[in-house]
């Protein structure tokens, strides 16, 4: 059944599990999702940005995950925008069947220049009430998301935004974030902590110099009745960047959030944990060794199925990892 973020995160919380908040643009996808979540009775999250609303369209997002809540009677799913960029795409988001919303407004609606914390608190305040009055959830962020190691900030592509900055706007503030909450009404505050999109978040396995995941305490000390979520969550998993580059594919070495910084976080009282990156190397490395390994094929079936295997075993590692096995 499709619930909110808020049920479904107030659950987690009550039962101090982490939900893995999963990428969506395709069929496939949702299919390898939702085989993993059910094999594993674990509730879900699926988001989709702005770009997988462009890519599939609103109407066939909807239908799909409706489809997938029908195939899969038993799985809790929340279908939920990551990263709108105003009040339009949020309301736009909700009258096509999401039941969550983000409001990113911790950069302007260009999703690259960062914002001040009043245009901040200004913007989600706005969706919060307007999603609220229907009965959607709403997550918000403070703090830009970036790299400790270069003061860079990361837009939601993973490519660099405008400027650079200081650790301080590279960090969550906890006085900061209880105040956000209070004068928002978020359900869900995403934070920032050394975490950014994309495949290149570390040029070395993080240490607490660059992970800065102690501030995920101090915020949930004090926060109140909002759930904390982690953006830029994918580990990018070493055997993955090998198989691509088994395959003819060219990543430089490079290092995500190990999983057992995340299992740390959630026991921090991180719930909601967002990947993306791991689920499309997950899948791409496999078209590329079936591309390798047989030239003549051409049937887009035999690049999808061992794809999906690799996806379904990469989530339900993440459901069973993050304590979300068996509280579906
Ligand atoms: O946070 C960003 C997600 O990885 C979505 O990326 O905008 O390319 O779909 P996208
Ligand atoms: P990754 O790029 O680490 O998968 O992060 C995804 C994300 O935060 C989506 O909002
Ligand atoms: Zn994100």
């Amino acid at each position: 059944a499709l619930i909110t973020l808020r049920q479904l995160l107030d659950h987690a919380a009550e039962h101090g599990y982490g939900v893995p908040a999963f990428n969506i643009n395709n069929m496939e996808q949702g299919l390898a999702i939702l085989k993993a979540a059910s094999a594993v009775d674990a509730p879900v999250i699926l988001q989709a940005s702005r770009g997988a609303r462009s890519y599939a369209g609103d109407i066939m997002l909807r239908r799909m995950v409706e489809a997938l809540a029908e195939m899969n009677p038993g799985v809790p799913i929340c279908l939920h925008q990551d990263h709108g960029n105003n009040l339009a795409t949020c309301m736009s988001a909700i009258r096509h069947g999401f039941t969550s919303v983000m409001m990113d407004g911790s950069l302007h609606e260009d999703m690259k220049t960062p914002a001040d914390y009043d245009y901040n608190v200004a913007v989600t305040a706005k969706v919060a009430e307007a999603a609220h009055a229907v009965g959607a959830s709403v997550e918000g962020e403070l703090g830009v998301l970036g790299s400790l190691e270069t003061g860079e900030a990361a837009a939601e592509d993973g490519s660099g935004a405008e400027g650079k900055l200081d650790h301080g706007q590279l960090l969550t503030d906890p006085g900061q974030a209880v105040d956000f909450v209070l004068r928002t009404g978020c359900d869900a505050l995403a934070i920032a902590c050394g975490t950014s999109h994309g495949a290149y978040k570390f040029t070395r396995k993080p240490d607490g110099e660059i992970l800065a995941m102690h501030v995920i305490q101090a915020i949930h000390d004090r926060l109140p009745g909002t759930h904390l979520v982690m953006h830029g969550s994918s580990s990018v998993p070493q055997h993955l960047q090998d198989l691509i580059n088994a395959s003819g594919g060219e990543m430089p070495q490079t290092y995500g959030v190990p999983v057992e910084e995340i299992e740390r976080g959630i026991r921090m009282g991180v719930r909601k944990v967002n990947i993306d990156t791991d689920c499309r190397m997950a899948m791409t490395g496999h078209f590329r060794k079936v591309a390798r390994d047989r030239p003549d094929e051409f049937d887009p079936r035999k690049f999808m199925i061992p794809a999906m295997a690799e996806l379904t075993a990469l989530c339900r590692d993440r459901f069973e990892r993050f304590g979300a096995a068996g509280q579906a």
